[in-house]
């Protein structure tokens, strides 16, 4: 058995995992994953709605950070978990660049730098946000 820390991100992946099920991808055929993990424990996932018109596609990292902030959740981001098609020798899936913009919005507001595990098929990346997203635009600039 592992560590508990590595226990809990095995269940982090597995909830990625299991939102990709849900995916809405008809245009794409790629569906993606996201799983957050908050300070108390609680997960909240999310994955990929794609529109007829296909630039409205909403990737699964925002879809998760809208559903937890819709929640009411404003804070303790500890990780992420991003899951994408794991074919063969495909690469750790990294989040886009407006998503890690949406992740860092709500990370900054609990002061919080989460580490985000990317899930490729034959490794799992473990990055923190402020690497994906160095000296970040924030709540702060605006003195919010
Ligand atoms: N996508 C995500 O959901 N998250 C990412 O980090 C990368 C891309 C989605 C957007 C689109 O529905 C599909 O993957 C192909 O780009």
């Amino acid at each position: 058995m592992g560590s508990g820390a590595a226990m809990s991100d095995d269940a982090l992946i597995s909830a990625a995992r299991e939102a990709a099920l849900q995916s809405y991808s008809p245009y794409s055929n790629y569906a993606v994953g996201a799983a957050l993990r908050f300070a108390d424990g609680s997960i909240v996932t999310g994955t990929n709605v794609e529109n007829a018109s296909y630039g409205l596609a909403l990737c699964a990292e925002t879809v998760a950070v809208a559903k937890a902030m819709g929640d009411g959740i404003r804070g303790g981001l500890q990780a992420v978990a991003v899951v994408g098609p794991e074919g063969q020798g495909t690469p750790p899936i990294t989040p886009c660049g407006r998503c890690r913009q949406v992740l860092n919005e709500l990370a900054a507001l609990g002061g919080t730098d989460p580490i985000v595990l990317c899930v490729g098929a034959d490794e799992v990346r473990r990055v923190l946000l402020s690497e994906l997203l160095p000296h970040a635009f924030g709540p702060d600039h605006l003195g919010a």
